[in-house]
């Protein structure tokens, strides 16, 4: 019988410790196992991430147990049949591309990409030979002109960093698959609990597990989730490869976050609904940028393959780029601060903070523009912080 959201991140991958019973997952910090026999690992499930035949631990970069739960924990949570962990979403991304590409191969990436995606693609695997073309990826037909007969990947944010726009995830599977290439979507913003791409078509799936999946601001971490077994071992045996693997305590860290995913979502979706409406009447805002607002041009798609539409809110401030630092300068129980999608509510100016390295590109952002992170303070606290920091005093 499949279990519902909460109780896959409560149980998938944590059974009770057989030796002790222990209802959470210890956490196997150990570099290495000693074996039964020369070259005969003790029996277990390491370095099965792949899809591969289970065998024994050996070494914690190939595998550790403590990842391993996180991993079938994070598979089970995007409706994968594989997931593997990494170091930082970064090293998520980077692994990936390196699995599935060739140098000469072509990706189509989102126009407002992560500022540390676009880096990675223009500064990192430009250099080993990938090209890459950045497109809307609201607008399939500018994403289709985007394609070249070596497109390898389409890649996809949705809801898009930091400007929320949302790309029709059935649409873009069906345009990547007619062109031989793979869907790969970074659903770092929405979540599992919000969205689930592998069902609408996607090939791979992206996390930073910095943000909602740990959710508390103490760990770094990413993740992958494929449908493919074969793309799973190739990424298997890179992470093992090239080894930016995350430690046992920050695998168990990440794990402890996913168990409230479900609770914190809500919360972070109530609360940043309450924000939207406050915002939207407020002198000093020039534009919402929200895809739970009827108005967002990605409303609807987002209404088909979102459950809510997330804890993200972006607005432009009427000053221009003055008042909108100003505003990030004044909050005080908004952070200032990079990172988003933990417990407490963060507040950012993208072009000269997170989306800094995308300056002068065609991925720039808008100077105007300002990103909060709603957290899951008491709503009507984070309404009157922002409402001081909007007035100026
Ligand atoms: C949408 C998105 N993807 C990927 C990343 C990179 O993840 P990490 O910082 O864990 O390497 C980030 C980080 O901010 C992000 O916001």
């Amino acid at each position: 019988m499949s279990h519902g959201f909460q109780t896959r991140a409560i149980h998938a991958g944590q059974p009770p410790d057989p030796r002790t019973g222990a209802v959470v997952p210890p956490i196997y910090q150990t570099s290495t196992y000693a074996q039964a026999a020369v070259g005969q690992p003790r029996t277990g499930s390491g370095g099965s991430a792949g899809g591969g035949a289970p065998r024994g631990y050996e070494y914690s970069r190939s595998g550790n147990p403590t990842r391993d739960a996180l991993q079938e924990c994070l598979a089970a949570l995007e409706g994968g049949a594989h997931g593997l962990a990494f170091a930082s979403g970064m090293a998520a991304e980077d692994t990936l591309v390196r699995a599935a590409c060739r140098p000469g191969d072509h990706a189509v990436i989102p126009d407002d990409a992560y500022g540390g995606t676009y880096r990675l693609f223009d500064k990192v695997l430009r250099r080993w030979g990938m090209e890459w073309t950045a497109a809307p990826v609201s607008d399939p037909d500018a994403v289709r002109a985007a394609f070249t007969p070596r497109t390898r990947l389409l890649w996809v944010e949705t809801p898009t960093n930091p400007l929320l726009g949302i790309a029709d995830l059935g649409a873009l599977a069906s345009l990547a698959h007619d062109h031989g290439a793979l869907l790969v979507v970074d659903n770092t913003f929405a979540s599992p609990y919000l969205q689930q791409p592998l069902g609408h078509g996607a090939d791979a799936v992206v996390h930073s597990t910095t943000k909602y999946l740990g959710g508390h601001s103490d760990v770094v971490g990413g993740a992958l989730v494929l449908r493919d077994r074969g793309l799973a071992e190739q990424v298997a045996f890179h992470q093992n490869a090239t080894g930016a693997v995350p430690g046992p305590f920050d695998a168990w860290l990440t794990l402890r976050g996913i168990k409230t995913l479900g609770v914190r979502m809500d919360r972070h979706c109530d609360n940043a609904e309450r924000v939207v409406e406050f915002l939207l009447g407020h002198p000093a805002v020039a534009e919402v940028r929200f895809p739970g607002l009827p108005e967002h041009p990605g409303h609807k798609v987002a209404a088909g393959q979102m459950r809510r539409f997330g804890g993200m809110v972006s607005f432009r401030a009427a000053g221009g780029e003055p008042a909108a630092v100003g505003v990030c300068q004044r909050t005080e129980l908004f952070l200032l601060a990079e990172s988003l999608g933990g417990v407490e509510s963060l507040i950012e100016h993208p072009a000269r903070m997170t989306h800094a390295s995308a300056a002068g590109s065609p991925l720039a952002v808008p100077a105007d523009l300002v990103r909060l992170s709603v957290g899951i303070e008491t709503a009507e606290d984070l309404i009157a912080d922002l409402d001081r920091a909007l007035s100026g005093g």
